[in-house]
């Protein structure tokens, strides 16, 4: 059974003293026994004070991207080794990362094999564009996502799935659990058990979009889901300890 897991992208938002607080926030008003994996993914500079804020802690820490290469000449980018023991997590292929900075499906699979091969967790993301839904490719555009970033990956351990149908994604327009169950009941865990077999059903697949205290447990409430993408409501301490303490209360 997957572990419920509730992360939180911090997206360009939060200084390095914002950060701090905001996660120092959580670490306080966090109940020990919740039993859900919480993952804080801030701007990379804030990675380390953040780490410090949440030592002693359940709190996990998780970048937001991503270089696939080792190092060199990569101006302004960030590579997996540096990562490495400062976080535990990485999002990758997040669609504002897609849309807004060209990353293409090579590039996430190249991320995503580079995750693997330093021990870091990816939080894989996908999503459909509304364009894509009205045309009725919803399930087909994730599935061919899923396929292209996990090539040539051959251990899934450590894997999360997040779906964040991007119409969804700070738009307040959240997507229907039934949408939602639909695309991660089916297209996602069909096509990772094709490609994995029995290793998709210990894989934690993550709603994004819009999710709030109030909604939170309308998806969690359906089996095919798991925990959820936090955007915008993680930058708020108190919203966030609620969508948790929801999943707590949902999952376990
Ligand atoms: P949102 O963002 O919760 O603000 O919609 C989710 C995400 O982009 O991961």
């Amino acid at each position: 059974m997957p572990v419920p897991t509730i992360a939180g992208n911090w997206k360009m938002n939060t200084t390095v003293h914002e950060a701090t607080r905001l996660a120092t926030g959580v670490r306080d008003g966090l109940r020990m026994s919740s039993g859900v994996e919480i993952v804080l993914c801030p701007p990379f500079i804030a990675l380390q004070p953040v780490r410090d804020a949440v030592q002693g802690s359940p709190i996990k820490v998780g970048a937001q991207n991503m270089h696939f290469e080792d190092s060199g000449a990569y101006t302004g980018e960030v590579g997996p080794l540096m990562l490495q023991g400062l976080c535990e997590y990485v999002v990758l292929g997040h669609s504002e990362r897609r849309q807004l900075f060209g990353e293409t499906d090579d590039q996430v699979n190249r991320k995503v094999k580079a995750a693997f091969s330093h021990g870091l967790r990816p939080i894989l993301c996908v999503g459909e564009t509304l364009e894509h839904r009205e045309a009725g490719r919803a399930g087909a555009v994730v599935a061919h996502q899923l396929r292209d970033a996990l090539s040539g990956v051959h251990d899934i351990s450590g894997l999360l799935v997040a779906y964040e149908p991007v119409w969804a994604i700070g738009t307040g327009q959240a997507a229907t659990p039934e949408i939602a169950a639909e695309i991660m009941g089916g297209t996602v865990l069909a096509s990772l058990t094709a490609l994995f077999g029995q290793a998709a059903d210990d894989v934690p697949l993550l709603y994004g979009g819009s999710v709030n205290p109030e909604n939170v447990g309308s998806y969690l409430r359906l089996g095919a889901i798991h925990g959820a993408l936090v955007g915008g409501a993680s930058l708020d301490a108190n919203q966030f300890l609620q969508i948790i303490q929801a999943t707590a209360e949902a999952k376990l």
